[in-house]
């Protein structure tokens, strides 16, 4: 139950001369666990996808993945992403001093830079210079030295990866000027409601600043606890590359379960195809029995020791969906998630 999520808001000065409070939806957490989670972010100059990823530092691959863009292109990481041009970015969300937060960006200050602009313009408010000062011990935050590290402390939340127990990863999305909580519902595929109880709010009344939780639904994966990439999430419409950029999971449209395969960019990987089985990675098949259908797959089971993981499972259904069809949905799955990535670049 959302309600049960025990959210709490907290209120954060952002300006301490205008004395704005903005709102931020705060996850109590208990356990050091990190989970995965999204920024909304809104490019303030033209940058390429290195210098997105570096500014995070996150994988740049993760970075083109979770925006569904083709990492095939060529020379992709070098691709110039447009001023105002939004992004979902990756993140990993700790558990810190008992509350859910993203604490690994750092960043490296240049000449001519402020709290204010590193907070409001590079970051798109997604930080105060008030929580940047406060995570540095910064005394004087007008003698800022050029190229000092600086740590930039993130909103993030997890839910448990679930809403309304529904797979579910968090977008921490900074309100704009023009928004009202029933378009972002909207603009999410979620409900004015669901967004209220997620983030425990009284009423749908929103002021620019505040930092929504909103949720998305995703495709959650179940590898075992040992496996290195324990707890991937892919939000629907996008595709995330795992097992050192072996293998390739995506998520939607038609349904919400995850699907791998081989990586486009696979080269040297350890096997990929089932024990017992010529299935690869993602192989689907089916066979006519007198029962019924026999639907055999090969998935993909998780990362563990550098080994690709992968699981041969039959089940019966009662209809034979045909071989062809299934091959066909699969195929359509990935076309959709590459001609996305056409339209963003
Ligand atoms: C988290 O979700 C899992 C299923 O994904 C469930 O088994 C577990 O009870 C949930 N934990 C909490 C604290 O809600
Ligand atoms: C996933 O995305 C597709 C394409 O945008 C959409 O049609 C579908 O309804 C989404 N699924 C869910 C569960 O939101
Ligand atoms: C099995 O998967 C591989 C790799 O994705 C693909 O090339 C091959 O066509 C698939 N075979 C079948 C029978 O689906
Ligand atoms: C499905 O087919 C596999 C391989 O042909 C076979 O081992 C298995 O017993 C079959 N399962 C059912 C439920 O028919
Ligand atoms: C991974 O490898 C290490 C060292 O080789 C071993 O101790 C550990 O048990 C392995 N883990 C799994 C899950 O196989």
């Amino acid at each position: 139950m959302p309600s049960s999520k025990s959210v709490t808001f907290i209120l954060i000065f952002i300006n301490a001369v205008a004395l704005v409070t903005s709102k931020s939806t705060i996850e109590p957490c208990t356990n050091s666990d990190s989970c995965n989670a999204l920024l909304a972010y809104t490019l303030y100059t033209d940058l390429k996808v290195s210098e997105v990823a570096s500014l995070f530092q996150i994988d740049p691959i993760a970075l083109l993945t979770t925006n569904a863009i083709d990492i095939s292109y060529p020379d992709v990481e070098n691709h110039i992403l447009p001023s105002q041009l939004f992004l979902k970015i990756p993140i990993t969300c700790s558990c810190v001093d008992g509350i859910r937060k993203s604490v690994s960006t750092h960043y490296k200050t240049r000449p001519s830079d402020t709290l204010s602009s590193i907070a409001d313009s590079i970051y798109a408010g997604l930080v105060s210079a008030d929580q940047i000062k406060e995570a540095n011990s910064i005394d004087d935050p007008s003698v800022l030295d050029v190229g000092q590290s600086l740590v930039v402390p993130l909103p993030c939340t997890c839910f448990n990866g679930t809403d309304n127990s529904l797979p579910a990863i968090y977008l921490s999305y900074v309100v704009k000027e023009v928004d009202t909580l029933a378009a972002i519902a909207a603009r999410y595929e979620t409900t004015l409601t669901d967004l209220m109880n997620v983030n425990a709010m009284g009423s749908a009344a929103i002021k620019a600043g505040d930092i929504l939780a909103v949720p998305l639904p995703a495709c959650a994966s179940k590898f075992p606890r040992y496996a290195s990439d324990f707890g991937l999430i892919v939000p629907n419409g996008s595709y995330a590359i795992s097992a050192s950029h072996c293998v390739q999971c995506s998520c939607g449209p038609g349904n919400l379960n995850l699907y791998c395969m081989p990586a486009s960019l696979a080269v040297s990987c350890s096997s990929m195809q089932c024990r017992n089985s010529n299935l690869m990675l993602g192989n689907v098949t089916v066979q006519q029995s007198s029962a019924g259908c026999n639907v055999t797959s090969c998935s993909y089971g998780g990362y563990v020791n550098g080994t690709i993981m992968t699981t041969l499972s039959t089940y019966l259904q009662p209809r034979c969906p045909g071989k062809s069809l299934i091959n066909d949905i699969h195929l359509w799955e990935i076309e959709i998630v590459h001609s996305w990535g056409h339209e963003i670049l």
